[in-house]
């Protein structure tokens, strides 16, 4: 069973009141879906509308339970704690973090809810896999109630460092509240150390590797209910959690295989012909959000244009931004910017034939975004935080050709694994601008055996393979077998 924020569809309503369903934006649901598919499994979730009750239902294979969220839960629990606290502050403050004491509330009444609602339908001894930062109580609020279920923790988002995490007035709840998984992803080894870091601090709880120890109360009734519990080293007994780093993926092969059809191909080639036969073209595709870092890509192309060292008649930028979270004021004040910025930039140097930026506000169904990544020559991923970076990992599995330079910054987690693109960081623009350049320059030989290289490690850890491995250490859990790795 999964339990995240967002279900794989989202409700949508139409001005004449008929409801349809669309895929979900961002990368978690990207991930999740392929693995659900496989699974035959139940998910819990939102349906991405206020004040709607959804009854359950199938859907390619998946029995999608919808949990309903009001009008001003979506404020305060969604648009507030999750996305004006805990996503800033996980982003190592790149936006000020806002506290306020209702949106904790809201937080915690949100996700007892979902918590009670994986507490209903799961069967005995189930495996119950809980996702993201929206949902960071819902460990310890299930086990509460059903302590013999199996339940992880994947956090999408990085975890930030302690001197960041220590802001939050509710720090010590949310740490309870993970620590009711068996088992605790994260997607970079320094997120599963900035964690245990917290833990020791706040808790006071002791470690060994990637084993945290938590204290179990010996006149606790419940005490012997729990999994795992042996002696520490002081003879108290105490309950083991693995906390670890699970670097999420892709399905590599179905964006391979949509890669090599024909049509698609063709689609690729008719964008070329669209930008007018630019050299080069060099894509961007994020969600708006700051974390992405666009604001700093469009620096360096700007700057790149202004000095005459590239031209809008031999470069495109094609910048897809898809609208998200738009009713929170961080989000619209960055769209304003990077508005702006696009405009003067075209302004300036755009000609009648030649578009400087491509900026296209919406989302893509996944083929038109398989011909953008076959039509580009440069990947820009430039993002300040990001936990991942799936895109990084989907340019990379379309380039069946090898070819195709991707240019990443190291402050994503998807930097950890793809060693061959070039590595940059997204502040230091005079840099950024020597490394677009490069790229733009960069030998085919040395194209083809970076991109050969980084395809290898894409094809070979893919999403299949990140889920089996997390579900592996949690059903080994589930066995009292905590691997020591
Ligand atoms: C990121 C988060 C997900 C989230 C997605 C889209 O990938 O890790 O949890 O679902 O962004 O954001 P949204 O707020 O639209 O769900």
């Amino acid at each position: 069973m999964i339990v995240s924020n967002r279900l794989p569809v989202d409700r949508v309503i139409d001005d004449d009141g008929t409801a349809t369903w669309r895929p979900s934006p961002g990368g978690l649901v990207a991930a999740l879906e392929p693995v659900m598919r496989a699974e035959d499994g139940i998910w819990i979730g939102w349906a991405g509308v206020a004040d709607e009750d959804v009854e359950p239902f199938e859907a390619d294979g998946i029995s999608i339970h919808p949990v309903r969220l009001s009008e001003q839960e979506l404020q305060e629990y969604y648009e507030g704690f999750s996305n004006d606290t805990l996503w800033p502050l996980y982003h190592d403050v790149i936006a000020p973090p806002s506290f306020h004491r209702e949106w904790w509330e809201s937080y915690v009444k949100v996700n007892q809810r979902f918590a009670d609602a994986a507490a209903a339908v799961s069967a005995k001894g189930a495996v119950v896999w809980v996702h993201d930062y929206q949902l960071q109580l819902v460990p310890a609020m299930l086990r509460a109630v059903r302590p013999d279920l199996v339940i992880g923790f994947f956090n999408h988002i990085p975890f930030p460092p302690y001197g960041i995490y220590s802001q939050l007035p509710w720090r010590r709840q949310i740490i309870d509240g993970l620590l009711g998984a068996d088992v605790i992803g994260f997607q970079r080894v320094a997120d599963a150390g900035n964690f245990s870091r917290a833990v020791r601090r706040l808790k006071g709880y002791e470690t060994r590797g990637p084993i945290i120890e938590v204290p179990i109360d010996s006149d606790d009734p419940e005490a012997g209910s729990h999994r795992h519990v042996t002696m520490n080293r002081h003879g108290g007994l105490v309950r083991t959690v693995l906390a670890r780093q699970f670097p999420i993926s892709i399905d590599a092969e179905q964006y391979q295989t949509m890669a090599r059809r024909p049509e698609i191909q063709e689609r690729a080639r008719q964008i070329r012909e669209e930008l007018g036969n630019p050299q080069t073209i060099m894509l961007g595709v994020d969600r708006l959000d700051y974390t992405k870092g666009i604001g700093h890509r469009l620096k360096a192309f700007g700057e790149l244009l202004a000095e005459g060292t590239l031209s809008a008649e031999d470069v495109t930028l094609v910048q897809v931004a898809s609208p998200s979270r738009e009713r929170v004021e961080t989000y619209k004040q960055l769209r304003d910017e990077i508005e702006l910025t696009v405009g003067r930039i075209n302004g300036d140097y755009s000609t009648l034939g030649h578009t400087a930026i491509a900026y296209l506000h919406h989302g893509y169904p996944r083929e038109e975004m398989v011909a953008l990544y076959l039509a580009a020559d440069v990947m820009l991923v430039t993002a300040l935080r990001d936990g991942m970076n799936l895109v990084a990992k989907e340019y990379v599995a379309t380039r069946v050709d090898d070819d195709g330079v991707l240019v990443l910054s190291e402050f994503a987690g998807a930097s950890d694994e793809l060693r061959q693109a070039l590595l940059i960081n997204p502040h230091d623009i005079e840099g950024l601008k020597e490394t677009i350049l490069q790229a733009i320059a960069m030998p085919r030989r040395e194209r083809v055996r970076r991109m050969r290289a980084l395809r290898k490690r894409v094809l070979t850890n893919d999403v299949a393979k990140w889920s089996a491995s997390f579900l592996d250490a949690l059903t080994r859990s589930a066995h009292g077998d905590h691997p020591l790795q």
